[in-house]
C-alpha cells in the first residue's frame, strides 16, 4: 500500500474507489458531498435523502457507477463524537473502506481527508492511514494467501496543499507504528512450537539500532533468578532466555524500563489449565511481542529517552522437573515465594525481571503482561487494567492509549489486600484469595518494584481478539505498541 498525498479534484482522479466522510447531519453542507452530487447529477443527495442517511457513526453507502473502469464512491458517517473517540471512528472507517475496496477488487483507493474542528491534520491522517493499513494484516505462515485476496496498491489522500506537510507527518507515523503492530501480531500468532523462548530471543537479536543481549539458561542461573527459573523448571525441551534490549540516544531526558511478560506457552504447569483455557495460551507472550516490536521501531522513532526493555522468556510446562504447588523458590531479590498455584507464573517471571531491571537505575518502570483472567472478568476484552504507584504516569499512559484507541482503565493498588499474599512459611505466596485477582497480582509485583515510579498494565483482555474490529483480525492485536510510541514521543 503506497501512500500518495495530493491537492487535486477527486471527481477527476483515476481511481477505483473514492471515500468521503461527513460528521452527523452535516453531509448536505459538506462541499465534497456537494461536488460529488453535482458530478453524479443529483444521484447522491436523492439517494441519501430517500434512505434517510444521517452520517451516523459507521453509517455507510456505496455508489457504483458503470464504466471502464467502474468507479465506486463510498460515503461514510463519522457520527457526533469528538476528540479521541472521533479519531477511533475514523480509524475504524478507514479500515472498513479498505475491506470494502478489497471486496470490490479495487486496487487504487482515494480518501478525501475530512477536516475536523480542533483536530490537527496530522492526527487525522495518522488515524486514517493507521486504520487503513492495519486492516490489510493477514497471517500466512501456515497457509497460502487466498488467490482472490486483493492488495491495495495505492492509497491517495486528497487534501489542500497547505495541510500536505502535516498530513504527510501523520502518514509516515502510521507507516511506522503499523509495521510494529504487524511484527507483534506475527510473533503472537505464531504457535508456541515455533515461537519458543530461544526463537523470541533470535527475533530480538536481529533488531537494528538497539543493543541486544540474550542471556542463556546458565547465565540466568548465575544471576540467581530463582523466581523466573522456577517457572522454567518444567520446560526442559525449550529452555528460558532473558532478553535485554537497550536504546540509548544522546541527551536522553529520562531512563525508562519496559518489561513485557514473555511466557511463550502457558499450560498452567502442574496447576494445569482446562483445555478450553489453554487454546489461546500461545498469546501469553503478547506483552513481550509488543515490547520487542516497539524496540524494532526505536532507531526510526528516535525518542529523547533511554529505554531498557526486558523479557524473561519461558514456557510454563508440567514435566517431572516442574515446580509443584507448595514449593518455595528464592527470587533474585532474595525474597522467598511459596508457589501455591503454578498457573500464577507471570508474576514470578516479572518479579525477577524487575529486580534485574532496577540495576539499570530507571526513572520509571512500565510492565505489561497478560497476567490475570480476573482482568477480563473486571474490564472485559477491550480494556487493559492499569495499576501502579504513580498517578501522573498512569494518567499519561491512559491519555496515550485513548489517543490511539488502546484503552486502559484504572484499578486500585489496594493495600488492604496485601495480607492475602502472606505465607506461613515464606516471605510471600504467589496467589491471593478468590477475588480481586488483578489487584493481588499487582500487589505482588509491587513487592519487587520498591519506590520507583511504576505502572503495571494487565493486557489479558485486549492482547487477543476473537471478535475483531475493522482494523483487527482474529488473534493477536499488538496492543500497546501504538500507545508506547505515543508515550515515548512525549519526552
Ligand atoms: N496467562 C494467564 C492469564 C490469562 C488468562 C491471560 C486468560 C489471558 C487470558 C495467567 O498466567 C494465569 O493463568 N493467571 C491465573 C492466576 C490465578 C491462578 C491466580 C488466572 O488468571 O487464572
Ligand atoms: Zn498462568
Ligand atoms: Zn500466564
Amino acid at each position: 500500500m503506497k501512500w500518495l498525498i495530493q491537492d487535486t479534484e477527486p471527481t477527476q482522479v483515476k481511481t477505483d474507489l473514492v471515500v468521503i466522510f461527513a460528521e452527523q447531519n452535516t453531509w448536505e453542507t459538506n462541499p465534497h458531498f456537494q461536488k460529488w452530487n453535482t458530478f453524479l447529477q443529483n444521484l447522491v443527495f436523492e439517494t441519501l435523502k430517500k434512505e434517510k442517511f444521517k452520517a451516523k457513526e459507521m453509517e455507510s453507502r456505496t455508489f457504483t457507477m458503470a464504466g471502464k473502469p467502474a468507479l465506486n464512491l463510498l460515503v461514510l458517517g463519522i457520527g457526533e463524537k469528538k476528540g479521541d473517540d472521533q479519531l477511533q471512528i475514523l480509524r475504524r472507517l478507514a479500515a472498513k473502506s479498505v475491506k470494502l475496496a478489497q471486496g470490490l477488487k479495487a486496487t487504487h483507493i482515494t480518501f478525501v481527508l475530512p477536516e475536523l474542528a480542533n483536530v490537527a491534520a496530522h492526527d487525522i491522517s495518522y488515524s486514517l492511514a493507521e486504520g487503513a493499513k492495519l486492516a490489510t494484516y493477514g497471517f500466512y505462515r501456515y497457509k497460502k494467501k487466498p488467490e482472490e485476496s486483493v492488495e491495495i496498491e495505492t492509497a491517495l489522500i486528497v487534501t489542500p496543499q497547505a495541510l500536505a506537510a502535516s498530513v504527510e507527518t501523520g502518514v509516515k507515523k502510521a507507516e511506522l507504528t503499523t509495521e510494529g503492530v504487524f511484527l507483534a501480531r506475527d510473533l503472537i500468532n505464531t504457535p508456541a512450537c515455533d515461537m519458543t523462548p530461544i526463537e523470541l530471543g533470535k527475533v530480538a537479536s536481529k533488531i537494528k539500532g538497539v543493543s541486544v543481549k540474550v542471556h542463556s539458561l546458565a547465565e540466568i542461573q548465575k544471576l540467581k533468578m530463582g523466581s523466573f527459573l522456577g517457572v522454567a523448571l518444567g520446560s526442559t525441551q525449550n529452555p528460558p532466555v532473558l532478553i535485554e534490549m537497550h536504546y540509548a540516544p544522546k541527551n536522553a531526558k529520562k531512563k525508562i524500563l519496559l518489561i513485557g511478560k514473555g511466557v511463550t506457552f502457558d499450560s498452567g504447569g502442574l496447576s494445569l489449565k482446562p483445555p478450553k483455557s489453554m487454546e489461546t495460551m500461545k498469546d501469553d507472550m503478547s506483552a513481550a511481542a509488543s515490547v520487542i516490536a516497539l524496540m524494532s521501531l526505536m532507531e526510526r522513532l528516535s525518542p529523547n529517552v533511554e529505554v531498557w526493555a526486558l523479557v524473561a522468556a519461558t514456557e510454563n510446562m508440567p514435566d517431572g522437573h516442574a515446580l509443584r504447588p507448595g514449593d518455595v523458590i528464592t527470587s533474585m531479590k532474595g525474597k522467598t515465594i511459596e508457589v501455591l498455584n503454578t498457573d500464577a507464573e507471570g508474576r514470578l517471571t516479572l518479579a525477577d525481571a524487575i529486580e534485574f531491571g532496577l540495576e539499570k537505575k530507571p526513572d520509571l518502570i512500565i510492565d505489561m503482561a497478560t497476567l490475570t483472567g480476573a482482568c477480563l472478568v473486571a474490564l472485559g476484552q477491550l480494556y487493559a487494567g492499569l495499576l501502579g504507584n504513580d498517578q501522573k504516569l498512569a494518567d499519561e499512559l491512559m491519555a496515550c492509549g485513548n489517543k490511539v484507541g488502546e484503552k486502559m482503565w484504572p484499578l486500585p493498588l489496594a493495600e488492604e489486600y496485601k495480607e492475602e499474599l502472606k505465607s506461613p512459611i515464606a516471605d510471600l505466596k504467589n496467589v491471593g484469595g478468590s477475588y480481586g485477582g488483578t489487584i493481588t497480582a499487582a500487589l505482588f509485583l509491587q513487592e519487587f518494584v520498591g519506590k520507583t515510579p511504576w505502572a503495571h498494565i494487565d493486557i489479558a483482555g485486549p492482547s487477543w481478539t476473537e471478535k475483531p474490529r475493522e482494523y483487527e483480525t482474529v488473534g493477536g492485536t499488538g496492543f500497546m505498541v501504538r500507545t508506547l510510541v505515543e508515550f515515548l514521543g512525549k519526552f
